[in-house]
């Protein structure tokens, strides 16, 4: 369970309020890279045990899947992509020391939002860890289990249209990887902003989906992929790149307070901290299952590339992802929470 609300986790990174103020991850030293060709099997072996008890957990609620008639989202909502969902949940949660949030929210919250719920999978634990809160969770997709704790509703919609909560509403709305579903985001904020009560917080959790390495030559398959899907995002016209826009788009929607923070995370086993390994060989396995599903729609539908072409820039980000000894990847996440002034 999220430890009590309000203290801080040890952060992996530096907590200041300069968005890009995130400390450099110390590299293993006992890393070798002979065994990179095997990273792969590596990746299904270390995780199996850790996956087979999340699903285990997750798999007693059945899923629907199917399409929203009001915008088309870029990623699947198939088996494999939704279990990356909640694979994501699981590596998150470990990254912010058990806690589901970091802010300051008090120990009492009533009303509660999560935008782009997805699964759900934050908004159930969050309902558990506060039984008297009212908590929904949006999303254009229903892809929610059916037994969910009493406090919680799903609400199938998209947060693009009109929003019909009250004014000064929620004391918390929670958005976590929305990226590439909002081709507006100050509009989305504002809404945020009219629905949140006076004292209330929004926070936002979202990844810089760039793979970075200090080690690799410009024309390096992790740069080619990073400009191909920032330029679909693009031309998506819902960016993937709000990750560098959000705090400043919060404080203009007129939240105060408003403080970022930045991880630096590795893709990957080879940091030297334990709990860094752990979340690297899990976005490595995430990544693993979900890169041909992220690929599909963005570069056959919005970059109008063939289905062969889509399968060997896959398998060759594949491989480049397997030789994390080698080249050492990382991404960043950054969250950033603001509050609505009394
Ligand atoms: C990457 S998932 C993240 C899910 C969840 N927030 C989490 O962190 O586990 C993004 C979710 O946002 C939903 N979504 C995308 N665009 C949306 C929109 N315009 N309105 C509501 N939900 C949206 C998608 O259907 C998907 O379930």
């Amino acid at each position: 369970m999220p430890s009590p609300v309000g203290s801080q986790p040890q952060s992996p990174a530096s907590a200041g309020s300069n968005p890009a103020d995130a400390e450099d991850i110390t590299v293993d030293p006992n890393l070798s890279d002979e065994t990179d060709s095997a990273a792969g099997d590596e990746v299904a072996e270390s995780t199996a045990s850790l996956t087979d008890s999340i699903f285990d957990y997750r798999k007693i609620h059945g899923r629907k899947f199917q399409s929203s008639r009001t915008t088309e989202y870029w990623a699947p909502i198939d088996e494999q992509q939704v279990q990356g969902l909640d694979i994501t949940h699981h590596f998150m949660t470990i990254l912010f020391d058990d806690q589901l949030y970091l802010a300051p929210i008090g120990d009492h919250p009533q009303r509660v939002l999560d935008v782009g719920t997805g699964t759900g999978i934050w908004a159930i634990d969050f309902a558990d860890q506060f039984p008297s809160a009212e908590v929904i969770g949006l999303d254009i997709s229903p892809i929610q289990p059916e037994w969910v704790p009493p406090n919680l509703q799903f609400q199938i919609d998209d947060a693009q249209l009109p929003w019909t909560f009250p004014r000064n509403h929620f004391d918390f709305i929670h958005i976590r990887n929305l990226h590439g579903g909002i081709s507006d985001w100050p509009a989305l904020y504002r809404e945020c902003f009219r629905a949140s009560r006076p004292g209330g917080y929004i926070e936002d959790v979202e990844f810089n989906i760039r793979t970075l390495s200090d080690l690799v030559e410009p024309d390096h398959i992790y740069h080619q992929w990073n400009a191909l899907f920032a330029e679909a995002g693009e031309r998506m016209g819902r960016t993937f790149q709000i990750y560098d826009q959000m705090h400043r788009h919060i404080a203009d929607a007129g939240y105060t307070e408003v403080t970022a923070k930045t991880w630096k995370v590795p893709i990957g086993g080879w940091a030297a901290d334990q709990k860094l390994k752990t979340v690297g060989m899990y976005t490595l396995y995430y990544l693993d299952q979900s890169l041909e599903g992220f690929a599909l729609y963005m570069l056959k539908n919005i970059m109008g590339w063939e289905y062969e072409e889509i399968q060997v820039l896959v398998a060759k980000m594949r491989q480049g992802l397997k030789q994390w000894k080698k080249w050492q990847p990382y991404y960043e996440i950054r969250l950033v929470y603001g509050r609505k002034p009394e």
